[in-house]
């Protein structure tokens, strides 16, 4: 088994990089069939864990589309309200457009929960939600994921983008924290 140590942690391969593409390929099948003759959709990748799924999935999609970036800036606010967390980067015309959010990961939920609120102010035409992972004992919200690559465990994981204090993402494989 391949393992990894990153800072003061291991962690073990879990799901393999052609599992990875499978599901990556199976939801760009879907995407293509639903957005089929939709007047240029926009992508909006969610950094920085999504980069990698961003680049993968963009490369299946076969429609006229663009894709853009946003960042999601958190800081401490007041002690009542907690971090606050905004968008930043939002440059292209979301008025009117059909959106397609790409996550790496839905976990609590409460990220997705702040960026379709925050969206929303924009007015696009049409909203949906596209995760590579999603686990849904974790999950707190209600919100619909419209598209999920793979539903996974409540474990830590890393690589494929998604790091661990910032390790991690260069992993083509996916790794679950050995507790
Ligand atoms: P949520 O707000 O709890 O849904 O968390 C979403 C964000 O937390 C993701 O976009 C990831 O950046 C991060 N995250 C959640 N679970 C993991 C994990 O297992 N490993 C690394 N990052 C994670
Ligand atoms: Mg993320």
């Amino acid at each position: 088994m391949k393992q990894v140590k990153l800072h003061d942690k291991e962690f073990r391969v879990s799901i393999p990089a052609e599992k990875i593409q499978d599901a990556i390929a199976q939801m760009a099948v879907k995407i293509n069939n639903d957005y089929k003759g939709k007047d240029t959709p926009l992508f909006i990748s969610i950094l920085n864990g999504s980069f990698m799924f961003t680049a993968d999935l963009f490369k299946h999609i076969d429609f006229v589309c663009e894709v853009t970036f946003l960042k999601l800036t958190s800081y401490k606010g007041t002690a009542s309200t907690g971090a606050v967390r905004q968008l930043i980067g939002v440059n292209e015309a979301i008025e009117g457009r059909d959106v397609i959010v790409l996550e790496d990961i839905v976990d609590t939920g409460i990220t997705l929960e702040q960026i379709l609120g925050q969206l929303k102010s924009f007015e696009p035409a049409s909203v949906r939600v596209a995760s590579l992972l999603f686990k849904p004992e974790a999950y707190q919200k209600d919100l619909h994921i419209d598209y999920i690559g793979m539903e996974i465990p409540n474990d830590f994981i890393v690589g494929y983008g998604l790091d661990y204090d910032g390790l991690g993402r260069n992993l083509p494989d996916i790794y679950t924290l050995i507790s």
